[in-house]
């Protein structure tokens, strides 16, 4: 049995059964590949079911306005991705990869992923899952678009869409970073990684970004029973979602200062909370 058939019989065989993938609606496969752009599907799951049914449609989405997006969202992080499915939703959607990409917040992973699923196009998505398989399985390290090619002609004659799905679910459950289940895998046979034994170094891993340390106060003023949030001006991170005040510390500025710019000299300390922002 060739390769393509090998991965997709596994695939059929082994898939979790996630919500997008029992819909063949362009519409709701566009809001799961937004949403699956920086979080994993766990957490997708329930923030996908909740927001199809709060916007079961392109149409009602556009109609709706941006807060009540933003509230669905709330918790998903990576706002832009809801702001700029508002924005793209107000637009006839293509139906082509190279179309969908014209749409704001739909890159090249995200425009082929749609095409493939939702219109059957012939193009290969590599995110960093799919990257892993197809490194491993030649036995050497690719750039994307050297892998989108490959995973082209592993696909031959399968469903483009289903194609894609069941790499990136060998990514996802078997061809793992650390640790991969190789004797589970349906593509071991013919794996370069697994006969020189290579997984382990393929593929490189890409720079990564240096750490930013910042420091920000905010304030929970409670007066009369009610909670004061301020909603986040335009050009700053978080645009147009709710917090509590908040400014952003100086190098050297101590809270005592800080809470003078606020205007709640007398605040009293609540406690200190450490959040990682993982891309900006
Ligand atoms: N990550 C990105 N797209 C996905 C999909 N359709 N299913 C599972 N994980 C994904």
């Amino acid at each position: 049995m060739d390769f393509s058939r090998k991965l997709v019989t596994w695939y059929r065989a082994n898939a979790r059964d996630l919500p997008w993938r029992r819909t063949s609606n362009p519409y709701a496969i566009w809001v799961s590949e937004v949403m699956l752009q920086q979080t994993q599907v766990a957490t997708v799951v329930p923030y996908f079911e909740n927001f199809l049914a709060r916007f079961p449609s392109r149409e009602s989405l556009a109609g709706a306005h941006e807060q009540e997006v933003l509230a669905v969202w709330q918790g998903l992080g990576y706002y832009r991705r809801a702001k700029s499915l508002c924005l793209a939703s107000k637009q006839a959607a293509p139906s082509t990869a190279e179309g969908l990409t014209q749409l704001p917040g739909i890159g090249r992973y995200t425009s082929r992923a749609i095409a493939s699923m939702a219109f059957g196009e012939r193009v290969a998505c590599v995110d960093g899952n799919v990257r892993r398989v197809i490194c491993r399985f030649f036995g050497r390290n690719m750039t994307d678009r050297e892998c989108e090619s490959r995973s082209l002609d592993l696909m031959a004659n399968s469903k483009p869409g289903e194609w894609n799905q069941a790499v990136m679910e060998l990514g996802a459950t078997v061809c793992l970073p650390k640790s991969p289940r190789c004797v589970s895998c349906p593509l071991k046979k013919g794996c370069i990684a697994t006969s020189e034994g290579s997984q382990g170094s393929l593929p490189r891993s890409r720079a990564t970004h240096a750490v930013i340390l910042q420091r920000h106060l905010c304030v929970c003023p409670i007066a009369a029973g009610e909670v004061g949030i301020r909603r986040i001006p335009e050009g700053e991170w978080w645009a147009s979602m709710w917090e509590f005040p908040r400014v952003r510390l100086g190098a050297d500025e101590n809270m005592e200062d800080a809470l003078l710019r606020l205007g709640y000299p007398n605040a009293t300390s609540i406690g200190t909370h450490a959040h990682v922002v993982t891309k900006h």
